[in-house]
């Protein structure tokens, strides 16, 4: 008999070396090796008599298409980050942090789904079914048509499959949690997840069943699970939130069946996951208009316009090196701001403290807030709050000119809509600031937008 060959796969990268280490060689995370048995692949058994491929069909590239078939939860924040729906034969990976509120997600629309007729089944690995229907009734969503189980066998789980007729949505909470027979190794290993995601995606392109994949990301992101699964799936949707906040936000990061970086804001109540179709509402509405240091982003994500208020707070320091502190934007981003503020404008921040907070745990990932955050830096460091019915939007380059940003239109027009006046932009071309009906003013130089904010101080 063949000895067995062991390996090492580390957690994080998925690497695979001979030799157990402290330290992985490849993406350099520590204490992250696993001991594990690679299942049987190709070439495993050399001695065996191979069978020989079978050739297939080439078809031409233009030719008949039809649209995938979806299936709509009628939770419209949910349909929207999804594409328009969970589509058949298809897989998704849901990711987020534990206790962020997957599971009410996924319940939620377990119970919108099964509502409509089509048969789901929800299987949990990590809670017992009264815990789930207890959820459920809390939730208001009983309903005759989700299958229950709480099973961590992939085999038991395709067996179960197999007695009747393939679901239309198959929700497996959550994939750390199961194991397959096909490999050795303990739950929650790259081996382990990615064999039995690997089970169940084939079972749901062969059923046209639309499977949901639960995989908790640590913060740390010690267990990287999820990660092997993310290439295998259609569409990896990621469940994100601060803990003091209710807000949660569904971000698409990858869908083969819609666009990416579109978002659905929720917001968790006693009675689950609320959708908000006006999310600037709600990250506007706690607003103070008269603090310095604060300025309105028109932001956009995806298709829809999102407005968020920017919160900074510069300090005199007392440290040798100031402390520089942002949640909710990049801080190298940040640092590039500040240098082009410091170089370019005259705006000296070398001994001051620089907070920087993006308000309702919201996370801008677009360049296009330089200049919101610029405008919030001067505001705070002059002690002169901004105009309250103003909006900014711009990415500002290294020699301190602004560049143009996409969708100045829909930007100008959401904030007309929310009753802003004024809006201080890199460009915006003519019809697009004569249809949103607000004041706008092109700021082609980051001085100027630094001077008129000064001179408000000394009008004041
Ligand atoms: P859960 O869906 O279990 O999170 P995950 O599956 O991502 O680990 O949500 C857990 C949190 O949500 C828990 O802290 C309680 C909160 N919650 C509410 O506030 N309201 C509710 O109606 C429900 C069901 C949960
Ligand atoms: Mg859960």
């Amino acid at each position: 008999m063949a000895k067995t060959r062991t390996q090492f796969v580390c957690q994080s990268c998925g690497s695979s070396f001979p030799q157990w280490s402290g330290k992985c060689d490849s993406c350099g995370e520590w204490n992250t090796l696993v001991e594990d048995n690679p299942s049987a692949g190709i070439g495993a058994n050399p001695g065996k008599q191979m069978r020989k491929g079978q050739a297939v069909q080439l078809v031409s590239l233009a030719g008949e298409t039809e649209q995938a078939p979806r299936i709509a939860s009628g939770i419209s924040e949910l349909d929207r980050a999804t594409g328009g729906g969970f589509v058949q034969g298809s897989a998704i990976l849901l990711g987020g942090d534990p206790g962020i509120g997957k599971s009410t997600l996924l319940m939620q629309a377990s119970a919108a789904i099964a509502g409509q007729g089509h048969s789901v089944i929800y299987v949990s690995g990590e809670e017992a079914v009264a815990q789930i229907r207890m959820r459920a009734l809390r939730l208001g969503a009983i309903e005759q048509n989700v299958g229950l189980a709480a099973e961590t066998s992939v085999e038991n789980i395709l067996a179960t499959l197999e007695t009747g007729k393939p679901p239309a949505l198959l929700i497996i909470d959550s994939i750390q949690t199961l194991w397959t027979e096909q490999a050795d190794s303990a739950p929650g290993t790259v081996t382990q997840v990615r064999n039995s995601a690997q089970a169940l995606i084939r079972y749901a392109k062969n059923h046209g069943t639309c499977v949901v994949l639960v995989g908790h990301v640590t913060k740390e992101g010690q267990i990287a699970g999820p990660r092997v699964v993310e290439h295998m799936v259609d569409a990896v949707l990621y469940f994100e939130g601060e803990g003091g906040h209710h807000y949660r936000i569904l971000r698409t990061v990858k869908n083969r069946f819609g666009a990416t970086d579109e978002i659905g804001v929720f917001e968790m109540s006693d009675k689950g996951l609320r959708e908000v179709s006006n999310p600037s509402e709600l990250f506007l509405g706690e607003r103070n208009e008269t603090s310095p240091g604060a300025a309105v982003f028109a932001g956009v994500e995806g298709t829809r316009p999102v407005l968020v208020e920017i919160q900074a707070l510069v300090a005199p320091s007392s440290l040798g090196t100031p402390r520089r502190a942002v949640i909710g934007w990049d801080s190298s981003r940040l640092s590039m701001v500040l240098a082009v503020l410091e170089a370019h404008c005259g705006v000296k921040l070398g001994n001051h403290d620089v907070y920087l907070n993006v308000a309702g745990g919201y996370r801008i990932v677009e360049p296009a807030a330089d200049l919101a955050v610029a405008a919030a830096l001067v505001s705070s460091l002059c002690g002169v709050a901004l105009p309250a019915d103003s909006v900014h939007f711009g990415e500002i380059s290294l020699s301190g000119s602004t560049r143009p940003v996409a969708h100045a239109g829909l930007r100008l027009k959401e904030a007309g809509k929310l009753g802003f006046h004024r809006a201080y932009c890199s460009t915006a071309r003519d019809e697009e600031t004569s249809t949103a009906g607000i004041d706008v003013t092109c700021i082609r130089e980051l001085t100027d937008l630094a001077a008129r904010i000064a001179s408000m101080k000394e009008k004041s």
